[in-house]
């Protein structure tokens, strides 16, 4: 069985980006692959986070990874900062990094300009990021393309690695969505939708109530030609709306844009409204019933121990080959 990997940072609720992008895909790979999906808390700490707010964010986010449908007994659920292999081949993946091709990082680039005081880590996180997918000898890495430059860069790390170390790490594969893998910001459409955005209006959270998802859709910023058809260059809003519509309703595309013709943008948004509305609801009542349940704390606790198994001995061949 083919192995997979991937990680959300618990730096805020959720959002529908997430669990389009990622999170609905771990739920359909977890069923042929053995899988790893863990809450990478010190990728969240690059920048600065309140200390019970993060706490709350890990709970809730290994809440959501149950209740969206990955099975504890088909995939392991665990926190990065408690399987200590990630910091410790995250400092040895450092060693073979160079400054350049870090700096050349986009996600380096936009959360750290024009910002003072910009943490090392914030510069180091993708060695950090190829130390939690090379502890597992990952074949395949689902993420949404935002992390497409993170994962090339892990290749290049690894066959670094192997090349002047020892041949020990698999390398990986990037899997990427054909649709939803880039949904965009309600509020500004030219940007990714992302929970740490400060402008809550910019993003559905995964547990927001009815009221407050028509609210945001309903104030999407959308053009001033009433055609719902998708053209991602000359409307932008409309064709993220389609993209959200769909996936959550699993209508095509196609579909909506004849189910549409000569409906005013109104409609269609209360309609968009309704599909996520129905698409979280299952989700919501399951996370509520789990998020203080003792449940959930010997779910992560098993999930740490496999985890700290599996990455011990990719640790230990990698310090074998290092020499240390
Ligand atoms: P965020 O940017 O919201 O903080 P993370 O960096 O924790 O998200 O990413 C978690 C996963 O969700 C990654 O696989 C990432 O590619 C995916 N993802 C994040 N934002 C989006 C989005 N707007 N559309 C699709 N996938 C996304
Ligand atoms: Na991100």
């Amino acid at each position: 069985m083919k192995r997979i990997f991937s990680g959300i940072q618990p730096s805020g609720t959720l959002t529908l980006g997430n669990y389009l992008g990622a999170m609905t895909h771990f739920v359909d790979l977890q069923e042929d692959h053995e899988s790893f999906f863990c809450i990478v808390d010190q990728h969240a700490i690059t920048v600065p986070q309140d200390r019970l707010a993060l706490r709350k964010n890990i709970l809730s986010l290994a809440a959501l990874y149950i209740a969206v449908g990955l099975d504890p007994k088909k995939a392991t659920l665990f926190i990065q900062s408690e399987v200590p292999a990630h910091a410790q081949l995250g400092w040895m993946m450092q060693c073979v990094s160079y400054i350049g091709e870090l700096e050349r990082m986009t996600q380096f680039k936009d959360k750290s300009d024009g910002q003072e005081g910009v943490s090392s880590a914030l510069l180091t996180y993708p060695p950090l990021m190829a130390a939690d997918i090379l502890l597992y000898n990952t074949d395949i890495v689902p993420v949404g393309e935002d992390q497409k430059q993170h994962l090339e860069l892990t290749r290049n790390l690894a066959e670094r690695f192997n090349h002047k170390y020892n041949d020990i790490f698999t390398i990986p594969e990037v899997r990427i969505p054909k649709q939803g893998a880039r949904i965009m910001s309600l509020t500004d459409p030219l940007k990714k939708m992302s929970k740490s955005n400060p402008n809550p209006k910019s993003y559905i959270s995964m547990l927001d109530e009815p009221a407050v998802i028509k609210k945001k859709i309903k104030s999407a910023v959308t053009d001033s030609d009433p055609e719902i058809r998708y053209d991602e260059k000359e409307k932008p809003g409309i064709s993220n709306l389609l993209t959200i519509y769909s996936l959550c309703s699993r209508k095509t595309i196609e579909e909506l844009t004849k189910d549409y013709q000569g409906i005013g943008y109104g409609q269609f948004k209360e309609d968009t409204a309704d599909a996520v509305i129905a698409r979280l609801k299952p989700i919501q009542d399951r996370y509520h019933e789990l998020i203080d349940s003792e449940e959930l704390h010997s779910i992560l606790d098993e999930g740490k121990d496999h985890a700290h198994h599996t990455a011990q001995k990719m640790l230990k061949k990698a310090e074998k080959a290092m020499g240390l």
